[in-house]
């Protein structure tokens, strides 16, 4: 399997070199550049992250391997080719753009593959092969690792093209799952850079959810966590589009609140909180989960927060979390 292994990692590599020059240098690339452009990728941040290309011809991948002696049936078993139906080798990516994924060392191990505009599926990721684990895989975490340590703070996006992006707005610390949730194998990962992370998923319904759900595995982890918030129907990359790097940096990522306040934020939308008897079922179901902080001194602040916010004595309140921290234990 090691031979196996290093064959699979040189064509992967080769591969990634091979997608970044069909972009940039052949007449097969223009389209794929323009749509990159349109979208704001300069040439500096197509090459920082070794974006590349493969067109719609099936054997441009195939042809290539085959010619470098590499045994199809194993780069098929590595994801990078599929058999056509009449039992061919043919490229698994067509017409797609090409992210390079990488693994802690730098070395690629998958892609994920862009449509240029709309279609099913938007991202063609590689499967999980010998190489490729997607509950250790971190995008973008070889180069976001020295930052990540330095600041002992990580960014953790939804989606390839914000880290890109974000990266290209002067946030080094940013990495995203392959679309899936955080592992714990991913947290024990990243507790070894870094104790806070702050979660800046996409403002739609989808990505707050995932937010809520992350939280939870991370806490469970002792990472201090914060949550981004963006207006609804904004991703971090319409964000920059929209407001630029600067904002980006100051009204979101500096804003970020804390995984508690953001729950008690979250809430909010289930409740008309102009209806009085909502408003009270409101104020208990926050108050549930000031009850279940560990220290007095969080609490408090939380407490202090609501009481401040919605107008009702800090002793009120207190005395309600207390009976509702009862009720819990
Ligand atoms: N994703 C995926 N396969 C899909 C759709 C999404 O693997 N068919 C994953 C990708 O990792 C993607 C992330 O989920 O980056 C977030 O999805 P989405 O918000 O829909 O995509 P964006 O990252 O915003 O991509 P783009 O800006 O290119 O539309
Ligand atoms: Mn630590
Ligand atoms: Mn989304
Ligand atoms: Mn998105
Ligand atoms: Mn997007």
């Amino acid at each position: 399997q090691q031979k196996e292994k290093s064959d699979l990692l040189k064509a992967h590599e080769l591969s990634g070199t091979f997608f970044h020059y069909i972009l940039k240098n052949t007449v097969h690339g223009k389209d794929a550049v323009q749509y990159l452009e349109k979208r704001g990728f300069s040439m500096k941040l197509i090459n920082q992250f070794q974006i590349g290309y493969i067109p719609a011809m099936r054997n441009t991948l195939s042809d290539f391997l085959h010619k470098r002696d590499f045994s199809l049936p194993l780069m098929e078993e590595g994801g990078l080719l599929s058999k056509s139906d009449r039992q061919q080798y043919v490229d698994r990516f067509r017409d797609r753009i090409m992210f390079p994924i990488t693994n802690a060392r730098g070395n690629i191990i998958a892609f994920a593959g862009r449509i240029l505009g709309d279609g099913q599926p938007k991202y063609l990721n590689s499967p999980e092969t010998i190489l490729f684990n997607k509950s250790k895989t971190l995008y973008n975490f070889y180069q976001a690792k020295k930052e990540i340590r330095k600041t002992g703070r990580i960014v953790l996006f939804e989606g390839y093209v914000d880290v890109i992006k974000a990266w290209d707005a002067g946030v080094l610390n940013g990495i995203a799952t392959m679309g899936t949730a955080v592992t714990e194998e991913h947290a024990t990962t990243l507790k070894r850079y870094a104790d806070q992370i702050i979660l800046c998923f996409d403002g739609d319904e989808a990505g707050q959810t995932a937010a809520i759900k992350n939280l939870s595995i991370l806490e469970k982890m002792k990472f201090q966590v914060y949550v981004a918030m963006l207006p609804d129907l904004m991703d971090p990359d319409d964000y920059i589009m929209t407001h630029g790097s600067d904002r980006f940096k100051r009204e979101v990522i500096e804003n970020a609140v804390s995984a508690t306040k953001y729950k008690i934020l979250y809430l909010r939308k289930n409740f008309k909180l102009n209806d009085d008897n909502e408003r009270l079922r409101y104020i208990r179901s926050a108050l549930k989960i000031i009850a279940q902080l560990d220290s007095p001194t969080e609490r408090e602040h939380y407490i202090k927060e609501m009481s401040s916010d919605f107008d009702y004595s800090f002793e009120t309140l207190k005395q309600e979390m207390f009976e509702i921290k009862q009720e819990l234990e």
